[in-house]
């Protein structure tokens, strides 16, 4: 093994973080790799802190132990579950993969990269980190912490995202044949403390002797990025409309944005297109208790845009046109259970708005 391998694999026996999908050099001896809950934890872990995943990975393993309990459950019920982790695809996908798993692996995955891939929610980074961690093969697992330990390392120049090429191809030159997983973690801790985005602790670092960068003191500027473009800035219309201490929630469209989330009806916004201002059920005006148009707005960050939500309620006194309406797709749901519905995290934030201003007691 290198150098390299050596020194940071030994930092890692000492210090590596104790996670719960971990088994590694503070984990008792009876604790097994489990690939579920690597599998479970890395799609979790996509675009998302480890901090943000714990309770949601502790949920869902007490809840959901092993690819055919997943399997098993209701759709609605691990959207419910997924609810405030963002990136609701991953969850679609979630089940789509461990009813596969579970009905043509017989509960167990496949184990290496190739056989990974092909699954739903699983693409290269991912299919890496789980061979790698549950399977111990050798793979190359580059997410951004560990993108920016090589950057540093072999002080990489050209900017990312064009960058990345080069910096897979020296990650290849380090990556182990043995412990391949625990390498792959040990960068990914040390992305995650001594060699953070700002101000990385080059003094600390098992590394540091053999790093480029933090050898001429300039870790900080790697790795190098092409300039951001801004992103853009949508608007859209939100409404809850209560009658009877229910509030009208909506499953939205399996392809629109948050497909197949519970939500409140909005005016069809979306990441190319302010909404068009009209709320797609017909309320007649003698339906109509009151309306109330909420000063404060909205604002959610999206990976490719900005949202600004404006949040209108309706009253209504009667709701029989509206239930003529209605499909399958809508549910009159108890206001006081309204934490329970599992809504994303945008329209969690209108029913802030709506629960503040009660306590306010403008409403
Ligand atoms: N980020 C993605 N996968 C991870 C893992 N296995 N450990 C820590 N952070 C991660």
């Amino acid at each position: 093994m290198s150098a390299l391998a050596n020194l940071l694999l030994a930092h890692y026996d000492q210090n590596a973080r104790d996670l719960p999908w971990r088994v590694g050099p503070k984990s008792p001896p009876s604790k097994k790799i489990n690939p579920y809950h690597i599998w479970l934890s890395e799609i979790m872990l996509q675009q998302t802190t480890v901090g943000a995943v714990i309770p949601y990975f502790e949920k869902f393993t007490s809840r959901w132990p092993d690819f055919k309990a997943l399997a098993a459950a209701d759709d609605a019920d691990i959207m419910a579950a997924w609810a405030g982790l963002g990136y609701y695809a991953r969850a679609r996908n979630l089940v789509k993969c461990a009813r596969i798993v579970s009905n043509d692996y017989d509960g167990l995955l496949p184990q290496n990269e190739d056989g990974l891939r092909t699954l739903p929610g699983i693409g290269d980074y991912t299919a890496a980190a789980i061979a790698s961690i549950a399977f111990g093969k050798r793979a190359l697992v580059m997410d951004a912490n560990i993108e920016r330990v090589v950057a540093r390392l072999f002080a990489i120049a050209a900017p990312l995202p064009k960058g990345k090429k080069e910096i897979k191809a020296a990650l290849d030159d380090i990556v182990p044949q043995e412990r391949a997983g625990d390498f792959a973690q040990a960068m990914m801790d040390l992305g995650a403390s001594l060699c953070s985005v700002k101000n990385p602790k080059c003094d600390q670092c098992p590394i540091h002797a053999l790093c480029s960068a933090g050898q001429s003191a300039k870790a900080a500027s790697f790795p190098v990025k092409a300039p951001k473009k801004t992103k853009p800035m949508r608007n859209g219309m939100a409404w809850w409309i209560e009658y009877d201490d229910k509030v009208l929630l909506i499953k939205r469209d399996e392809k629109s944005m948050l497909g197949g989330m519970v939500a409140l009806p909005d005016d069809g916004w979306n990441a190319r297109n302010d909404g068009d201002r009209t709320l797609k059920i017909a309320i007649k005006e003698t339906q109509i208790e009151q309306i109330v148009q909420h000063e404060a707005l909205v604002q959610h960050s999206f990976t490719h845009f900005s949202l600004k939500l404006k949040l209108t309620s309706i009253e209504l006194v009667q709701d029989d046109a509206l239930y003529e309406q209605m499909s399958e797709k809508a549910i009159w749901w108890p206001i006081k259970d309204i934490d329970q519905a599992g809504l994303p995290t945008l329209f969690a934030k209108a029913v802030k708005i709506k629960k503040d201003e009660n306590e306010k007691g403008i409403l």
